[in-house]
């Protein structure tokens, strides 16, 4: 058992998708600072181009595009012969209401946000289970996939599905595997900027008991532990980190 949960990190291999930017970038920078080989998946190219953290590399990768996923991976397998940990945070959001979205507004959103956890999920856990020592999955869920959230229904509906992808992925992994959703409240990134005004920020952080939003590292911290030995008893759950949102 290590000391901190930074410390079982250690040259670990670590993919992270989404981890050009936001919260899946802390994520990278969490794991890169405590030792372990990182590689971030994005389909952003100027993102992965700027991302200039030691320890980690890029590489161009559409989570849903499954032979774009697929060959990520046979990439991985030539260059680090394997992997442990496989960190699925990629998505996207747009805010509408449920009346008014559109068939391809759905379809884009479940193909990215539920999808594309499942492409890598499945890749990774296919080769943690084919691996001696195992290893661990974390899923990007959110509390829009716990209760309703008005505008966000096809995202809230893809997050729901993470969650129960996870659950299911670790009674069928488990033991070798553990396999958990981290469910953020508000965090404040791009993403949050972008749908957001200052007014609404303001008004989220009132009605939040922390009264405030995560930063992307708060929730970074939270997959570091979650990936270590101390998160060893941990699995099939949905993990929320909101600031007391849900209560
Ligand atoms: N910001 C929040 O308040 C919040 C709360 C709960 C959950 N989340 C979830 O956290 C995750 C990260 O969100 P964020 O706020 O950091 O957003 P962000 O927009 O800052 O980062 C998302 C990253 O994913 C990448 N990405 C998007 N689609 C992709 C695709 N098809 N293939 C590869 N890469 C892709 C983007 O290029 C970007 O680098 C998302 O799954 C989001 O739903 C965010």
């Amino acid at each position: 058992m290590s000391d901190a949960p930074d410390e079982s990190s250690r040259g670990k291999r670590v993919v992270v998708t989404g981890g050009a930017s936001g919260i899946g970038r802390a994520i990278v920078e969490r794991f890169a600072r405590a030792g372990a080989r990182v590689v971030a998946f994005d389909w952003d190219k100027a993102a992965l181009a700027a991302l200039d953290v030691a320890g980690a590399s890029g590489q161009h990768v559409d989570v849903s595009d499954p032979d774009s996923v697929a060959s990520a991976f046979a990439t991985l397998d030539d260059e680090w012969g394997g992997v442990d940990v496989v960190i699925a945070n990629a998505g996207i959001s747009s805010r509408v209401g449920v009346l008014d979205l559109t068939p391809a507004d759905w379809q884009r959103m479940l193909d990215v946000n539920l999808s594309g956890v499942f492409y890598v999920a499945q890749e990774g856990g296919r080769r943690l289970m084919a691996s001696e020592a195992g290893g661990v999955i974390l899923v990007m869920g959110s509390t829009n996939g716990i209760t309703g959230h008005p505008h966000y229904a096809h995202y809230n509906a893809a997050k729901a599905g993470v969650i129960a992808l996870a659950k299911t992925m670790a009674l069928e992994l488990a033991p070798k595997v553990r396999v958990n959703a981290i469910c953020p409240g508000y965090v404040l990134t791009d993403m949050q900027r972008a749908e957001y005004t200052d007014e609404m920020l303001a008004v989220v952080n009132e009605g939040l008991p922390l009264k405030r939003h995560a930063s992307p590292d708060e929730v970074a911290r939270l997959f570091v532990f979650l990936a270590s030995d101390w998160g060893a008893y941990i699995t099939g759950q949905a993990v929320v980190i909101d600031g007391g949102e849900l209560a």
